[in-house]
């Protein structure tokens, strides 16, 4: 069995930092999302990945290399426009040949990992298996109708009146009639060639697609909410580790994994909390559900259930909460007057302030 995992696309719901950055390396406790899906697809006695790549390419080429490092055989395939995730399998079909393979979108966080999920796959005689779980806002994702018996009646990609509360989770298990199926669909009225109809066509030809319900916390991290989240889960089970320098001074409470080199004074830091390597923590709060990169500045700071990524400096600013904060990034104080707030921010950014 192999695994194609998908690595394009615009992420558009995390911009501005998907202008310069793949949505799939956004950090969960300072690690970045793909690296869990990786290792989820190893811990699944998986080792031939290929990922699908577009414009960030480069940089998941950097951020995972030839895959050696996670027990993988990575092959990158260049998808010249994100054009859907059936076009991906389609652009795949070299690398696939005629393997079962399960298709883990780059961007989706399974706690439990998959290795149940492709077993249940491996077990039985399904063309297709697709997991479902319900949410609260289903007309975000791809929603499935269920008949009485638990069979599928119908598949709907993000629709405007969902008529279950059941989301298409973004790991799916083919068997190879996907690639008839992908080369028999047609685009969607947004342009792409979409997956939940390519799985539409083969119920329609009599095929066996099987629907497994996920037990346990997944979540499409695409948006704030659900990558802070994300997050908060991780976090949750770290295991306590100082490694850096903390002085008589500072106070550190909970699970808090400080890397080396990192200096903490005069602070207080409430856990779960990882801190990268090589930052330093002066006279400030860092609370709990928080991940600050390497290489950062915290000065007379305050930050609580927030990301920061590498090389950042936050300088005279508390209150922080909530937030998602990139790289090489400056959050200082405005002092004088007027009593104004200055901003220099990229597009798409958003911001709020108690002003
Ligand atoms: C994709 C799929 C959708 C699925 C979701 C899960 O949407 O098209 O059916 O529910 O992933 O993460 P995307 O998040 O790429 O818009």
């Amino acid at each position: 069995m192999k695994a194609l995992v998908l690595a394009g696309g615009k992420g558009t719901r995390l911009r501005p930092l998907t202008h310069t950055s793949a949505k799939q390396l956004v950090p969960v406790a300072n690690k970045p999302v793909l690296h869990y899906g990786l290792e989820a697809i190893r811990d699944a006695g998986i080792t031939s990945v290929g990922i699908v790549i577009g414009d960030t390419g480069p940089e998941v080429r950097a951020a995972v290399g030839d895959g050696s490092r996670f027990g993988l055989d990575v092959t990158y395939i260049p998808q010249e426009a994100p054009l859907g995730l059936a076009h991906c399998v389609l652009i795949a079909r070299e690398f696939l040949g005629d393997e079962p393979f399960v298709m883990y979108l780059g961007d989706n966080f399974l706690l439990d990992g998959i290795a149940d999920l492709v077993n249940a796959f491996r077990e039985a005689d399904h063309d297709v298996q697709i997991l479902l779980t319900k949410v609260a806002e289903p007309q975000f994702y791809g929603v499935a109708e269920l008949g009485p018996d638990g069979e599928i009646l119908r598949l709907e990609e993000k629709p405007e009146h969902p008529r279950s509360d059941l989301a298409i989770v973004g790991v799916y298990t083919f068997s190879p009639v996907i690639h008839e199926a992908v080369r028999a669909i047609r685009p969607s009225a947004r342009g792409e060639l979409e997956i939940t109809d390519a799985i539409t066509w083969l119920i329609g030809k009599g095929h066996r697609v099987h629907s497994h319900f996920v037990t346990g916390y997944w979540r499409d991290t695409g948006r704030l909410q659900d990558m802070l989240e994300c997050n908060r889960m991780v976090l949750e089970a770290i295991e306590p580790d100082v490694r850096g320098t903390v002085d008589a001074l500072s106070e550190i409470t909970g699970r808090v994994d400080i890397g080396p080199g990192t200096t903490v004074e005069r602070s207080v830091i409430r856990g779960p909390a990882i801190i990268g390597a090589g930052t330093r923590i002066d006279g400030s709060y860092i609370g709990p559900y928080t991940s600050i990169g390497e290489g950062c500045v915290l000065e007379e700071a305050g930050v609580e259930y927030s990301i920061v990524l590498g090389d950042s400096a936050i300088r005279g600013v508390s209150g922080l909460t909530y937030s998602l904060i990139g790289r090489n990034v400056e959050v200082t104080r405005a002092v004088g007057l007027p009593n104004t707030h200055q901003l220099m921010i990229g597009d798409h950014s958003r911001v709020q302030v108690r002003a």
